[in-house]
């Protein structure tokens, strides 16, 4: 008898110490250091999936840390030194980055230019050389761009499907009238390439008889310099001030800031969608 509840006794002890350990592999930190992060806020911050997407995924207990399955999104680790595996497959830093570019005038949206003329990448520093626009803004276009080297994310973005609002200042050298206005409100017709298109834009605000704003959700070629040439005016002044939420802000013409793909996503209203094993992730509205 006495036997029987010391083995169970010494069950008991070997249990609790290697419960012990797994908490240490699987720890929680109170101390906040530059790579501490939650186990939520890690699998974005290395691009896997987004942050409530990551919720389900740990919950779910598809992830381990340390080869200890964890399914506490608040758990804190090491982004460094603690190695985080989903379903067994080991989560690295993804190779994306995601810039915003505040586009100056008298600059081409191209890698290089046959005339000669400025290219974006003449103002973005070297390490950005890789990136690749997102849509383009004309030579004559100032305002918000987005660069990156995620072309799945890219082409989601660019996919008329998708209809991420923009909002373009534009300033024109005649005054408008609240006809103009009006006609522009109920869509107009714009010609491309011999071919004939019907625009409505999803906003107009007017600032002054020269000056308003206008929020589209395509992406045609020129389309809002051809809207203004439709109601008979002239473009003297377009920009880009937003993209979703994305806005130019405080930003000066030539500044620039990476992105987490996380915030990217929230901006423009997209999601990450995980399915298991990674292997059937893709973005969507
Ligand atoms: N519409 C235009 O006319 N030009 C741009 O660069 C972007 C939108």
């Amino acid at each position: 008898m006495a036997l029987f509840a010391e083995t169970e006794i010494l069950t008991f002890l070997f249990n609790q110490f290697f419960e012990y350990l797994s908490i240490m592999k699987c720890r929680r930190r109170t101390s906040i250091a530059p790579n501490h992060v939650t186990l939520q806020r890690a699998l974005s911050k290395l691009g896997f999936c987004s942050r409530s997407q990551a919720t389900v995924v740990i919950q779910e207990g598809h992830v381990s840390v340390n080869g200890v399955i964890c399914t506490n999104p608040q758990q804190w680790i090491d982004l460094v030194a603690d190695t985080i595996k989903v379903d067994g497959a080991k989560v690295v830093r993804s190779p994306y980055r995601y810039v915003l570019f505040y586009k100056p005038v008298n600059i081409i949206t191209t890698a290089s230019d046959e005339h000669g003329r400025k290219t974006i990448y003449e103002v973005l520093p070297p390490e950005y050389r890789n990136l690749r626009p997102v849509g383009r803004l004309d030579k004559d276009t100032a305002g918000l761009l987005l660069l990156t080297n995620d072309t799945q994310l890219a082409e989601t973005i660019t996919n008329p499907d998708s209809h991420i609002e923009k909002v373009y200042e534009v300033e024109t050298y005649e005054p408008l009238t609240r006809k103009h206005f009006q006609i522009l409100r109920n869509g107009i017709e714009i010609r491309i390439d011999g071919k004939n298109y019907y625009v409505v834009p999803r906003k107009i605000s007017v600032i002054t008889p020269s000056k308003f704003l206008v929020t589209i959700d395509e992406g045609k070629n020129r389309q809002v310099r051809r809207m203004v040439h439709a109601i008979g005016a002239t473009v003297k002044m377009l920009t880009r001030i937003a993209i979703g939420s994305l806005q130019l802000g405080a930003m000066n013409p030539g500044d620039y800031r990476e992105l987490l793909r996380d915030d990217l996503l929230k901006a423009i209203g997209m999601n990450y969608i995980y399915s298991s094993g990674g292997m059937c992730a893709k973005y969507c509205k």
